[in-house]
Order: C-alpha cells, then sequence, then structure tokens
C-alpha cells in the first residue's frame, strides 16, 4: 500500500486516516488468535479490568522475546501496511516502536479511555518532540455500542494541552481535562467514530486528541496499536522512567518485513506441530 500525496495532505490536515479492511480475514484470525492465548498468561505487561478480571491493555506482543511475545506481531510491525505506512507519514525511514499494545473491552465489561493525546505520557517519557504516529489495527468489529474509538478533527494542530492523571480507570492515564475538551470539541469538527469489520486500521498524529466510552453491547472490542517515533527522536534520561514495555529502550530502526509475513508466521507454527 503506497499512500497518495492527497493522503499524506489530508493526514497533515485531519491528524488521522481511516484505511476500512486493510487486513484480510485470515490475518485478523491470526491475530486475534494470537490475543486469546496471551490474554491467559499472567504478566506485568498485562493489565486487566480488575484482579482476575478480563484483560484490558496487553503490551509487548511485537518483540521477538518477553512472555507476552507473539511471531505474527513481530511480523505485523514491520509490514509495509504498517511500518512503511508510518514511514511515509512521519517522512522518515529510521523509526523504532515506542511501544505496541493491545487493547481489549470485553462484552458488557470493557470500561473507557477518557479524552487524551498520545504525545501528553510520551513527552513525559523524556521525547522532545510531537513526531510519532499511531497504526490502530480493528482485530473485532468496532461500532459505536461496542466502545469504538472516537479522533477529533484537526485537534493535533494545536499542540500538545498539559496533561492531569486521571486514576478512576483500570489502566490509569495522562488525560486532557473537561474544560479544555469542552472548548476543544466546540471548535472542531465533531470527532469521528473508528468503526468497520475486523481487518480496519487507522493511523493518527501523536497529538490527536481521543477517546472511547464503555463497551455496553455482547461483543468484544479488540484493537492492536503499533506506536512509532523516529530514532532520532528517542527519549531523553528521566526520573523514573516508565518499564520498557511502556517507554521501548530497543531503538534499533526497524526494518521492513514481507506484507504476508502474517501469513507466515502461521504457515511455520503449522507445521511445526
Ligand atoms: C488509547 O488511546 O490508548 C486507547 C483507546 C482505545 O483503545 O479505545
Ligand atoms: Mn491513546
Amino acid at each position: 500500500m503506497e499512500l497518495t500525496a492527497e493522503q499524506c495532505q489530508r493526514y497533515e490536515r485531519d491528524g488521522y486516516l481511516i484505511f476500512p479492511d486493510l487486513f484480510s480475514p485470515e490475518e485478523v484470525a491470526i491475530l486475534r488468535g494470537e490475543v486469546d492465548r496471551v490474554s491467559q498468561i499472567d504478566s506485568e505487561c498485562i493489565f486487566r479490568e480488575e484482579a482476575h478480571g478480563p484483560a484490558k491493555t496487553i503490551f509487548r506482543m511485537h518483540e521477538a522475546d518477553g512472555d507476552t511475545a507473539s511471531p505474527a506481531f513481530h511480523a505485523a510491525c514491520q509490514t509495509p501496511r504498517i511500518l512503511g505506512t508510518a514511514q511515509r507519514v512521519l517522512g522518515e525511514e529510521s523509526l523504532y516502536m515506542h511501544h505496541c499494545k493491545v487493547n481489549l473491552k470485553a462484552a458488557i465489561q470493557g470500561s473507557a479511555w477518557p479524552w487524551h493525546q498520545d504525545f501528553g505520557a510520551w513527552h513525559l517519557d523524556g521525547i522532545a518532540e510531537p513526531h510519532l504516529t499511531t497504526m490502530v489495527v480493528l482485530l473485532d468489529a468496532a461500532t459505536e455500542f461496542n466502545g469504538c474509538l472516537y479522533l477529533l478533527p484537526e485537534s493535533h494542530r494545536e499542540g500538545r494541552h498539559d496533561p492531569y492523571f486521571d486514576e478512576t480507570t483500570a489502566y490509569k492515564l495522562w488525560s486532557v481535562g473537561p474544560a479544555t475538551m469542552r472548548d476543544m470539541i466546540s471548535r472542531h469538527p465533531d470527532p469521528v467514530p473508528v468503526t468497520g469489520r475486523a481487518g480496519t486500521a487507522a493511523i493518527f498524529h501523536c497529538n490527536n486528541l481521543h477517546a472511547s466510552g464503555h463497551n455496553l453491547s455482547a461483543h468484544d472490542r479488540c484493537q492492536a496499536y503499533f506506536c512509532f517515533n523516529t530514532v532520532s527522536n528517542r527519549p531523553a534520561d528521566v526520573e523514573n522512567p516508565r518499564p520498557d514495555y511502556v517507554r521501548s529502550q530497543n531503538w534499533q530502526p526497524m526494518k521492513l518485513g514481507p506484507d504476508n509475513g502474517i501469513l507466515q508466521t502461521e504457515a511455520v507454527l503449522g507445521s511445526a506441530t
């Protein structure tokens, strides 16, 4: 997938792009199966809605090592559809993954993410420039009823807002307060729901304001987030840095892999059994 100049301009203007059905049902089934497998593990990389409850966030499935590692996620993050798209919107080839996470919202139990900018937390990680982007891939169908992600168009253009630490959710988060959000929503086009079939993807700027609500439906909502930074913008030392699974120190430039890499990992696993 090669982004057109018009798509790149739209990304600059709106702060995001949406790609319906970017990944096939076969690829989604492999990645979703890996999430089911890894979510059973007891790991510091997994946050749950409550102790022993359903998984809410799983970090670090993309690395080649570690207890949450998944070969299919390792292959996915190197595909031209993911890494190549991030390289194109950031205008640089030398990228690494600040982190990769899978956010789950179990039917009925899956809870909200308050309005925030990813750069709110990442700046506190020691990253100087808002030169990061996130590719999100829906691994279940997302609807407004099951807690889809909402993006506030053009909001990235106003830069970073000072965040507050919201401790009301199962995964505590640097968030943007209600007064700023009332103002931002009133002055921008309506928030855009990222909905669609599993396999749909979107890419969004690290200063784009986004949020999602509770999953009120009977269907789970699972999506994978691949967050890229340029190697030259890697974090400076900070006091009490967050753990490596969320503030990666693997600053090796990532290399593009084959676009059918996810399917290939399944072929290898299949032949080993
Ligand atoms: C996030 O912004 O990190 C998560 C939002 C979501 O998965 O709904
Ligand atoms: Mn976010």
